[in-house]
């Protein structure tokens, strides 16, 4: 949440920043500002072309700090965008986070006579830091962060020292990239990657200060670290459209690529079984468990839900799913033999986070199921597995989701062989998982008829999706993804909870969207379609190619090919993705980066 880019070196900064800021676009797009030392800074509501309009050349220097914002503290203002400076206007800061205690601050600062004009926190941060600042910046930094309660990833210039860069961590990621023509600091690996692929990773309590040729990190009080450079895995072109319109549609188009490098050196399709290195070291633990607990926000949690699915059916191993943002603040009275799994694409999600560490408090086993290597939920679980999916640009998860999907089907094939998963049936998943990348190749050669069907369900302002079993978290997946891309009010139910109550709402004008595949609750599903018709609400229903049936009792159908059962809900998903994005579309709407929305929620 909120996007942060610093860079110090040969070149002219502002360009360099503005590039850095549209790759970080997703994690805030409220207003975004830069500050190059010697100028004023300039900043403007909206979206990183705003920014762009204003800057009609290039600010003079070669070392500046930029930021986009999503609103936590003051409405998305110009007043209240970042950077914001210190009393003397000399010294400059962006920021991400929150600072708690940030009243109180206030107060003491006003006390001595110095005054905000903005509603933020980030501001009196910026006021603290000068009215302790003497001549060395990265001292100030210290010293003020001493005083402060709460979470940042904070970045600071002073015009006094203009080639010098200092920055600190506190619960919100801060990479620094070391590049062969200056240095930069990011929130996010992956606007590091036009520019390098060494990065250093600051852990929380660490801060740094950054010049053209050099680094020097150390602890917040003090202690010299000797940090290497790390090396990220991914490419350029990864965050780059390729052609496509948006990155939400690359990244559905993706799915076939994401599974294969999820499941790549981790299937084997002749045993029926899959390894994963990241958690052989606590792979007996795992099999012994008397409880699993999967933990998420958002999508993760929903893919959370169908892993409970596979791991219950397949692997016999009792599993419950929480949300982050309850489970961290809940009693929680775990099992001895329990351990938390944190399902998290960016690896930075404030509520998952802080659900790891309330499960290490517990005593308990924690394992991550992260995309972004190196994030902190990474580097702070005990054991984990990585997507491999590559970066995820827009903001509503999609091949991420599908990753986090085929990670637990490699779990279940895991662990079930350990607890009484047969050969034969291990051996039937292993080998249609590592069939179904084609298998989706093909289906994705044509979707104009979801696009077709896409523009009839774009005139209703309401939705229902209903699916049982595998397929009732992807009904809540596949509502999550039309509130979030197009808007329009859409519900999930478990198909048989839907005449307890939510039916009420139901009429010509309510459509249902019924996931309906060939499966052992299909003939439950088809009698839900009856009622819902009964009712006169349009169906359109997601179905198994040749079922010939569903013809008779939807309005509208999506064919999708037949999977083995824990495979299906993969499947069954990208529909639903690119029915959220076709609507999208047709109603104009930003679908990369829907209102209110920011990719990387590190705020709580
Ligand atoms: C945000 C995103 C969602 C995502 C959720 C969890 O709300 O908009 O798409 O599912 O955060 O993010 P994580 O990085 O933990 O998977």
């Amino acid at each position: 949440m909120c996007g942060i880019f610093g860079y110090v070196g040969a070149r002219s900064a502002s360009p360099i920043l503005l590039e850095g800021l549209r790759t970080l676009e997703y994690r805030g797009y409220d207003s975004a500002g830069i500050y190059v030392p010697g100028q004023a800074p300039v900043r403007a509501v909206g979206p990183i072309d705003n920014l762009a309009a204003k800057l009609t050349a290039p600010l003079p220097g070669s070392a500046g700090i930029a930021h986009t914002r999503w609103a936590t503290h003051g409405a998305p203002t110009e007043l209240n965008a970042h950077p914001h400076l210190d009393m003397s206007g000399t010294v400059a800061i962006v920021h991400n986070g929150i600072i708690e205690n940030y009243r109180e601050l206030k107060e003491g600062l006003i006390m001595q006579g110095i005054t905000c004009t903005s509603d933020t926190d980030t501001e009196v941060l910026a006021k603290l830091i000068g009215s302790v600042y003497r001549g060395d910046l990265l001292a100030a930094v210290r010293e003020a962060l001493s005083f402060v309660r709460g979470t940042y990833g904070l970045v600071a210039m002073s015009e006094r020292r203009p080639g010098e860069i200092v920055t600190a961590r506190m619960g919100s990621p801060i990479v620094i990239g070391i590049a062969a023509d200056g240095n930069l600091i990011s929130s996010d690996p992956s606007a590091l990657l036009a520019h390098t692929k060494d990065v250093i990773y600051l852990e929380d309590g660490e801060c740094a200060v950054v010049t053209k040729d050099s680094y020097e990190v150390m602890t917040i009080s003090g202690k010299k670290l000797n940090k290497s450079p790390e090396t990220v895995e991914w490419d350029v072109e990864s965050v780059q459209k390729q052609g496509y319109e948006h990155f939400m549609l690359k990244e559905i188009f993706e799915a076939p690529s994401v599974i294969e490098n999820t499941i790549r050196g981790r299937l084997m399709p002749e045993k029926g079984r899959a390894k994963l290195g990241g958690v052989e070291r606590v792979l007996d633990t795992l099999v012994d468990l008397d409880r699993l607990t999967i933990v998420g926000c958002g999508s993760a949690y929903y893919a959370g839900q169908v892993g409970r699915y596979m791991f219950e059916e397949y692997a016999g191993l009792p599993t419950e799913v929480e949300l982050g943002s309850e489970y961290r603040y809940k009693r929680n009275l775990p099992d001895k033999n329990s351990a938390v799994i944190a399902v998290t694409q960016s690896g930075e999600t404030a509520d998952t986070l802080a659900s790891v560490r309330e499960a290490k408090s517990l005593g308990l086993l924690t394992l991550g199921v992260v995309n972004v290597v190196g994030s902190t939920i990474a580097r702070e679980t005990d054991a984990g597995v990585y997507n491999h999916a590559g970066p995820e640009v827009a903001v509503a998860s999609t091949k991420a989701f599908i990753s986090q999907l085929t990670v637990f089907v490699l779990l279940t094939l895991l662990i079930g062989r350990e607890k009484g998963l047969s050969a034969e049936e291990g051996k039937r998943i292993a080998a249609e998982l590592a069939a179904l990348p084609g298998v989706l190749e093909q289906y994705l050669k044509n979707t104009d008829n979801i696009a077709t069907v896409a523009k009839k369900y774009a005139a209703y302002r309401d939705a229902m999706f209903i699916g049982r079993k595998f397929h009732t978290p992807i009904a809540y997946e596949g509502s999550l993804k039309l509130k979030e891309v197009t808007y329009t009010h859409a519900e999930a139910y478990a198909g048989g909870e839907l005449k307890h109550g939510s039916i009420a709402m139901l009429d010509e004008q309510f459509p249902v969207i019924a996931l309906v595949p060939k499966d052992d609750v299909y003939e439950k599903m088809v009698s839900n379609i009856e009622e819902v018709r009964a009712r006169k609400a349009p169906v359109l229903a997601i179905a198994t190619e040749g079922d010939m049936h569903i013809k008779a009792v939807a309005d509208d159908v999506l064919f999708i090919p037949k999977m083995h059962p824990i495979l299906q809900p993969i499947v069954t998903t990208i529909p639903l993705q690119l029915l959220a994005y076709y609507i999208g579309v047709e109603k104009g709407l930003n679908v990369d980066r829907p209102r209110n929305l920011a990719k990387s929620v590190t705020v709580e």
